[in-house]
C-alpha cells in the first residue's frame, strides 16, 4: 500500500516548522512510519540549490531563474525521497511544496500562476499531495514573529518588503479556495496549541 503525502503550507512566521514537529513526533510514538521533509532542501542537492536561491548575496537573481531553481530542487526532492518513501507505505509530511511556488513567484513575483505552473508540471510529473495544510496568518504578525525568533537564520524572501508578503498571503488564499479539496486553510494566529490540534486532526482524518 503507498503512503499518503501532505505537505504544510503558509507564509514566514505561520509557525509550520514547530507544529509539524510536534506532529512528528506524536505520530511516530505511534508506530506510524512518517518521513519529515522540507523544500527548498531534504536532500544533498536540494540543500545545495536552496543556499544558492536563499543567499542573501544574490540580489542580482532573476525571478524566472528563482523559480526554476525552486522546481529544480522540488524535482530532485521528488525522486530522492517523496517518491520512494511513499512507495514503501510510509507517509510523507513535507513542509511546502508546489502552492508556495505558485504562491511566491507565481503571485508575488508576478510570475502568473499559469506560467510558474507549467513548469511545476513538468517538474512533479502528476505527483501531487494527498492534503495540504495552509497555516494563515497576516503577514505583519508572521514577520513580527520572525523577527523575534533571533536564532532563525533571516534569508533572502524575508528581506522583501510587506507588500510582497501581502502577495503572498492573497495569492495562498486564492489556491486554497481554487482547491478546496485539497488544500485546508488553518488559522495560524491561534495559540500554538489550538493550531498543533487542528493540524493533527485534519492528518489524522487523511491517514485514517
Ligand atoms: P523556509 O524553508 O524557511 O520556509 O524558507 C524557504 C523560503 O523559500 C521561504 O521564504 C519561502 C520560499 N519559497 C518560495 O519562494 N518558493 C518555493 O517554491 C518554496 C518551496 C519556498
Amino acid at each position: 500500500m503507498t503512503g499518503v503525502f501532505i505537505t504544510v503550507e503558509g507564509p514566514e512566521g505561520a509557525g509550520k516548522t514547530t507544529v509539524l514537529e510536534r506532529i512528528v513526533k506524536v505520530l511516530s510514538q505511534r508506530g506510524i512510519d512518517i518521513v519529515h521533509t522540507r523544500e527548498p532542501g531534504g536532500i544533498a542537492i536540494a540543500e545545495q540549490i536552496r543556499s544558492v536561491i536563499l543567499n542573501k548575496e544574490n540580489t542580482d537573481m532573476d525571478a524566472r531563474t528563482e523559480a526554476l531553481l525552486y522546481a529544480a530542487a522540488r524535482r530532485q526532492h521528488l525522486v530522492e525521497k517523496v517518491i520512494p518513501a511513499i512507495n514503501r507505505g510510509a507517509h510523507v509530511l513535507c513542509d511546502r511544496f508546489i502552492d508556495s511556488s505558485l504562491a511566491y513567484q507565481g503571485f508575488a513575483r508576478g510570475l502568473g500562476v499559469e506560467e510558474v505552473g507549467s513548469i511545476n508540471a513538468f517538474a512533479i510529473a502528476e505527483v501531487m499531495p494527498d492534503l495540504t495544510l495552509l497555516f494563515d496568518i497576516r503577514p505583519e504578525i508572521g514577520l513580527a514573529r520572525i523577527h523575534q525568533h533571533t536564532e532563525r537564520e533571516i534569508n533572502r524572501l524575508d528581506l522583501e518588503d510587506l507588500s510582497f508578503h501581502k502577495k503572498v498571503r492573497e495569492g495562498y488564499l486564492y489556491l486554497a479556495e481554487k482547491h478546496a479539496d485539497r488544500i485546508v486553510v488553518i488559522d495560524a494566529e491561534q495559540k500554538e496549541e489550538v493550531v498543533f490540534q487542528q493540524a493533527l486532526a485534519k492528518i489524522e482524518k487523511v491517514l485514517s
